[in-house]
């Protein structure tokens, strides 16, 4: 291996969210000799990120608690001052939030580029000699041309000669799936470096190679790099759909899912990874990325490409809703005034994280049929609930109405149906007998992970529906 004479000693990650806050805390325990400022403009998030109390990190991950106590404050910093940070810094991770637009040209499609473009500005202003700006956040294909022109626009003004600056722009997507944030950073699949210049992806790979190995490093092109990164998210997603869809047929033909997702997954081409059915993909990505990249193909006229990729997520919302139909149906056609507890409220297990999470949709749904929901999830804060459901639900008049609850069991009294939304382990293991004595009578436990002990529950008098085997 050729000796890279670039060596990075500071890194500043911008952006304290999901992304850069596990992969910084990982970079930092695999690179001691590294400092690491991850900076945020959010005081409250960086205050909770520094907290001697590890279970209120902003972000929970298995794992995560513990490298950060080993890190924080020796070579980990968590930080408000981005100005200073990106001075210190030769490597500098924008890791910022890039949500579908709300509003303007490419509404509901495209990505919202103000918080990259903010950050980018704040680097050309304050970063000295030479610097590598790393995209880690997804994007949309070509965002690095943006960053590189904000970049060199900043090289023509006055201070260039004082602060002797020069940069380099790579794309370097995170592949980490949340839940499994520790584990996929610290044994990943592979490591994509997208750029032009040899010495600064060099510089870059020599970082990861403290534990990971070469061959796992891809270096490809800048726009291979992004459109690799969106194509990678459509892929999976479009599984997801697939096997969702799936799922439907399987109810209407007497065919169990789970049987069938085995048979198909046994086939090494296909693979048995990302089949299992339910509610719905969620999550800041998916959603997110399929419409970056139906975006980016009617932008260069391939309506048919487009229209193909929408189908993944029509069928998604889809999915959702059919959901939301069914528990209605089983409950005699109506569930206006009748108490439903809801079982998981995260996107998926192991994380706090809710961003388009089926239960949104499904839960706003029933609220407007008038139910009265009482959500349990181990992790999601009741306020980020409140959040969720007060933007979704337009029907705040209605007689329906919502809670929290600390318990499955505070959740289940009086209630007509449970309905099991996200994959928690524990939600394997919950004892149906106690919990169906406490039930309205005759009561429903809806599956829409397939997870439930489902032969505890039906012996305990509940009826069980689950997805892709019961219709
Ligand atoms: C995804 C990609 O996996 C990751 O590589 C990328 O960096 C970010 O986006 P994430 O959104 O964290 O990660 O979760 P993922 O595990 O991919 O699950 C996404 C959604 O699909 C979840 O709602 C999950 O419950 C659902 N899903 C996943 C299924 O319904 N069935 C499956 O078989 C797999
Ligand atoms: P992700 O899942 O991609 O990590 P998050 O929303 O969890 O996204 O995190 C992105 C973080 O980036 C947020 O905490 C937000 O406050 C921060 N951020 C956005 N713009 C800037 C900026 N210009 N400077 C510093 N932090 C920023």
């Amino acid at each position: 291996m050729k000796e890279n004479k670039f060596k990075v000693k500071t890194i500043c990650c911008i952006g304290a969210g999901y992304v850069g806050g596990p992969t910084m805390a990982v970079i930092a325990s695999k690179c001691p000799n590294i400092k690491i400022y991850v900076v945020d403009l959010n005081d409250e998030r960086i205050a909770r990120w520094n907290s001697n109390d590890l279970s209120d990190l902003p972000v929970f991950e298995p794992g995560l608690d513990k490298i950060v106590s080993q890190c924080r404050d020796k070579n980990l910093f968590f930080s408000t001052d981005v100005n200073n940070s990106i001075k210190e810094a030769d490597m500098i991770f924008l890791s910022v939030n890039t949500p579908t637009k709300a509003k303007g040209i490419g509404a509901g499609q495209a990505s919202d580029l103000k918080w990259i473009e903010a950050s980018a500005r704040q680097v050309a202003e304050f970063a000295e000699g030479k610097t590598i700006v790393v995209e880690k956040s997804t994007l949309p294909v070509r965002t690095a041309e943006t960053i590189k022109q904000i970049l060199s626009s900043s090289r023509k003004n006055s201070n260039e000669e004082q602060h002797n600056q020069e940069f380099s722009v790579l794309s370097n997507p995170e592949f980490l799936a949340e839940g499994t944030a520790i584990k996929d950073l610290q044994n990943p699949d592979r490591i994509l470096i997208g750029g032009e210049d040899e010495s600064s992806i060099e510089a870059l790979a020599e970082i990861y190679q403290n534990w990971i190995k070469d061959e796992k490093i891809i270096r490809t092109n800048l726009w291979s790099s992004e459109l690799s990164k969106l194509t990678a998210n459509a892929f999976l997603a479009q599984r997801v759909s697939s096997i969702n869809s799936i799922a439907a047929l399987c109810e209407a033909t007497g065919a169990n899912v789970n049987e069938v997702s085995n048979a198909i997954g046994r086939d090494s081409r296909i693979g048995n990874k990302f089949l299992k059915a339910g509610p719905g993909f969620g999550g800041s990505c998916f959603k997110k990325d399929i419409l970056n990249l139906i975006y980016l193909c009617k932008f260069y006229g391939l309506q048919e490409v487009a229209d193909y990729w929408e189908g993944v997520l029509k069928i998604n919302t889809w999915t959702q809703n059919r959901i939301s139909k069914a528990i209605v149906q089983k409950l005699f056609g109506t569930v206006s005034g009748k108490k439903i507890a809801i079982l998981g409220f995260a996107f998926k297990a192991d994380t706090n994280d809710t961003r388009e999470s089926s239960a949104i949709s499904i839960c706003s749904n029933l609220i407007e049929e008038g139910a009265n929901l009482w959500i349990y999830d181990p992790k999601v804060n009741p306020k980020q609930i409140e959040l969720d459901l007060n933007i979704q639900s337009s029907c705040k008049e209605s007689i329906s109405s919502w809670n929290t609850s600390d318990s499955i069991i505070e959740a289940a009294i009086d209630s007509d149906a449970i309905v099991v939304l996200t994959d928690w382990e524990q939600f394997k293991y919950v004892n149906w007998e106690e919990v169906s004595s406490v039930m309205r009578s005759p009561s429903w436990l809806i599956d829409t992970r397939n997870i439930v002990n489902h032969e505890n529950a039906i012996s305990s008098g509940l009826r069980v529906w689950r997805i892709g085997i019961d219709n």
